[in-house]
This record gives structure tokens, C-alpha cells and sequence, in this order.
């Protein structure tokens, strides 16, 4: 045998070792796989039926209070407060177990599993939003800014417009991804983005005239305006996201969280003001496009529609910040030293 041959032979002897080794690896995976989803259904089916259980205990629960002695009150209260608890628990375990999509993500992804099974997975998800929506938002106001000052095209309005018609849907995947994986995203700031999209389609078709010259200088200074906001709001928000991170446990925390709070609180404050004034240039946006649609030449579906969409994005950002402050004044209020 050729000293050639020889060390191809040994070689391949050391490779198929190896491929064994593989094979048997790759079983043992393909085996904890099968081990991993039964636990998840295990899991899944277990939380619907303490669930259903919960509700009837519930009713129980509602019936003997009625005329109770003063020891039963009590025990039953106890009760009471952990069937409240319960629900936020059942949530946070369903945020590592596979469950089938919404309607929307079913129908723009199918029926693909979009749930993340670790917390750091979930972190870098969130973390890469946060980082596309801010290099959209400068890129927007970059945009906004050379339309606004320098280049007055029709073409270069509907670049634009597309632009926030591809990310406001792009958004919308994103953040129904993230809920999936029990972000606590309110359902308004998603129904926000998708007002936005037909908000900025309709732009997209009104046609060019009089009315679309009025109103173009007040939309573009509007976007100009709401990209810068919307750059300050990803700082704060990934900031939230980091510092929570640093703290280790996203929605069970120890007095570290103070730290967290105190720089909630300085940033939610600088924020505030920006957001309540795009607020209500949205308002204003709004009245004028109904004011415009009262002009006699006014022809353009496309100015009450828009004006709608303005009133619509008023009123639900206002009363959700608003709602939002609230809350975590409340919390802090309540529980000075967690979150
Ligand atoms: N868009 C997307 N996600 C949002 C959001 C928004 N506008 N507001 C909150 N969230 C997310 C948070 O990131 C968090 O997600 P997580 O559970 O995955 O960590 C979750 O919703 C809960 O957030 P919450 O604690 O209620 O609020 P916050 O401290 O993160 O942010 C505000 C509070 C007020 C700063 C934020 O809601 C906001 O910016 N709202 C105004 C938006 C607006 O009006 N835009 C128009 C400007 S002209």
C-alpha cells in the first residue's frame, strides 16, 4: 500500500469516528426535541386547564362569600388575592411555550412559530426592534428634512410616503412577533401603527393640486417633527431595556430597581412635554384638514380621510400616554421600592 493511500486511509478512519460521534449527538437532540415539546404540551395543556378551573373556583369562591363568618372571610380573601395573581404567572409561562399566531401573523407569516424559547433571545429581538426603528427614524428624518427644505417633487413625497407606509407595517409584524413573546406593548401603540400606514397610504394617492401644496409644507414639518421625537423616545426606550437587562429579571425585581426608576422618571419627564406637543400638532393637523374640506374646491376624498386618521392618532395617544403616566405613578406611589 502507497505511504499515499496510508495516511488518506487514516484520515478517513478519524472522520468517520467523528461522524459517529455526530450521529449519536444528533440523536440525543432529536430526542430531547421530542423530550422538550411534549413538556411544552404538557405545560400548555396543564395552564388551559387550571385556567377553566381558576374560573370555577372562582364563581365558588363569589358564592360563599355571600354571609360568611368572619374566619371564612378571611380565608376566603386570601384566596381571592392569589386566584388574582394567577393570571400574570399563566402569562409569563405561556411567553416560553409555542402557541399558534394571531390572525394577522398567521396571515402575513403563516403558520410559523415566532415564539422565542430563552430570555436572552428575547432581549436581542427586542433590542434589534429598538435598533431598526431608530435607523428608520433617522433615515425618515433625514428625508423629511431634505423635503421640507431643499427638493419640492411630487416623486421625491411619495418616496417618502412609502418609506413610512413599508415601516409602519413592517412595524406592525415586528411588534406582533414581540407580544408573542409577552411584551407588554399596549394594543393602541400597534393599532397606532396601523392607522399610520393608512394615514400615510392615503397620502400616497392624494393627488397633486392646490389643496395637496397647502397642506404639504404642515405634513412634512409634522413628520420632520415626529422622527425627532420618535429618536428621543428609542433612547429612552432602549435605555429602559438595557438598564432592565442590567438588573437581571425583566418583571421581578429587588430594591436595585430604585436606580432603574429614578432614570424612568427623569426620562419619562424630559419626554413628556415633546409628546403631548406632537399630540397636538396632530390635533391641529386634523382640524385643518376638515377645515380644508369645507373649501368649495375641495374635490380630494383623501382630506377628510386624512383628517379622520389625525383625529383618530389625537385621541389615542393622548389618552393612552396619559393613561400610561398614570399607571406608573400609581406604581410608584403604591410600591416605592419595586416595580
Ligand atoms: N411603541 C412600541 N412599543 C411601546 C410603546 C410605543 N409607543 N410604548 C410602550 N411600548 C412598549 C415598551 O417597550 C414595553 O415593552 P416590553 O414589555 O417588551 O418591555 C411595553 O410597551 C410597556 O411599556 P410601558 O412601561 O407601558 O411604557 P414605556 O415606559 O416603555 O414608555 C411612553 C412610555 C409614554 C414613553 C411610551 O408609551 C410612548 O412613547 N408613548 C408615546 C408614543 C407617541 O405618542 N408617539 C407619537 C409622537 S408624536
Amino acid at each position: 500500500m502507497s505511504e499515499n493511500l496510508k495516511n488518506i486511509l487514516e484520515e478517513w478512519k478519524g472522520l468517520e469516528e467523528e461522524y459517529q460521534q455526530l450521529q449519536e449527538t444528533h440523536r440525543m437532540y432529536l430526542k430531547k426535541l421530542d423530550e422538550l415539546s411534549k413538556l411544552q404540551n404538557n405545560c400548555s395543556s396543564s395552564i388551559s386547564r387550571q385556567r377553566t378551573r381558576l374560573k370555577e373556583i372562582s364563581q365558588l369562591v363569589k358564592k360563599s362569600s355571600k354571609g360568611s363568618s368572619e374566619e371564612d372571610a378571611r380565608i376566603l380573601d386570601e384566596i381571592k388575592e392569589k386566584i388574582k395573581i394567577r393570571p400574570n404567572a399563566f402569562f409569563q409561562m405561556e411567553a416560553f411555550l409555542p402557541k399558534k399566531n394571531s390572525l394577522y401573523l398567521s396571515l402575513v407569516l403563516g403558520n410559523v412559530n415566532v415564539t422565542l424559547f430563552n430570555k436572552q433571545s428575547k432581549f436581542a429581538y427586542k433590542d434589534e426592534y429598538e435598533k431598526f426603528k431608530l435607523c428608520l427614524t433617522v433615515l425618515l428624518l433625514l428625508f423629511s428634512f431634505i423635503c421640507y427644505f431643499f427638493v419640492s417633487y411630487r416623486f421625491s413625497d411619495v418616496i417618502l410616503n412609502f418609506l413610512l407606509v413599508w415601516y409602519y407595517c413592517t412595524l406592525t409584524i415586528r411588534e406582533s412577533i414581540l407580544i408573542t413573546n409577552g411584551s407588554r406593548i399596549k394594543g393602541w401603540w400597534v393599532f397606532h401603527h396601523y392607522i399610520s400606514a393608512v394615514l400615510s397610504s392615503v397620502m400616497l394617492t392624494w393627488p397633486e393640486g392646490n389643496l395637496y401644496h397647502m397642506f404639504r409644507n404642515q405634513f412634512l414639518a409634522y413628520s420632520l417633527y415626529q422622527s425627532f421625537v420618535q429618536c428621543l423616545q428609542c433612547y429612552y426606550q432602549s435605555g429602559c431595556l438595557y438598564r432592565l437587562r442590567a438588573l437581571g429579571e425583566r418583571h421581578n425585581m429587588d430594591l436595585t430597581v430604585e436606580g432603574f426608576q429614578s432614570w424612568m422618571w427623569k426620562g419619562l419627564t424630559f419626554l413628556l412635554p415633546f409628546l403631548f406637543f406632537g399630540h397636538f400638532w396632530q390635533l391641529f393637523n386634523g382640524l385643518s384638514l376638515f377645515r380644508m374640506a369645507q373649501l368649495p374646491e375641495c374635490k380630494e376624498w383623501q382630506v377628510p380621510v386624512c383628517g379622520l386618521c389625525f383625529l383618530i392618532l389625537f385621541a389615542g395617544n393622548f389618552f393612552t400616554t396619559v393613561a400610561v403616566v398614570r399607571q406608573k405613578l400609581k406604581t410608584r406611589n403604591q410600591k416605592p421600592k419595586s416595580l
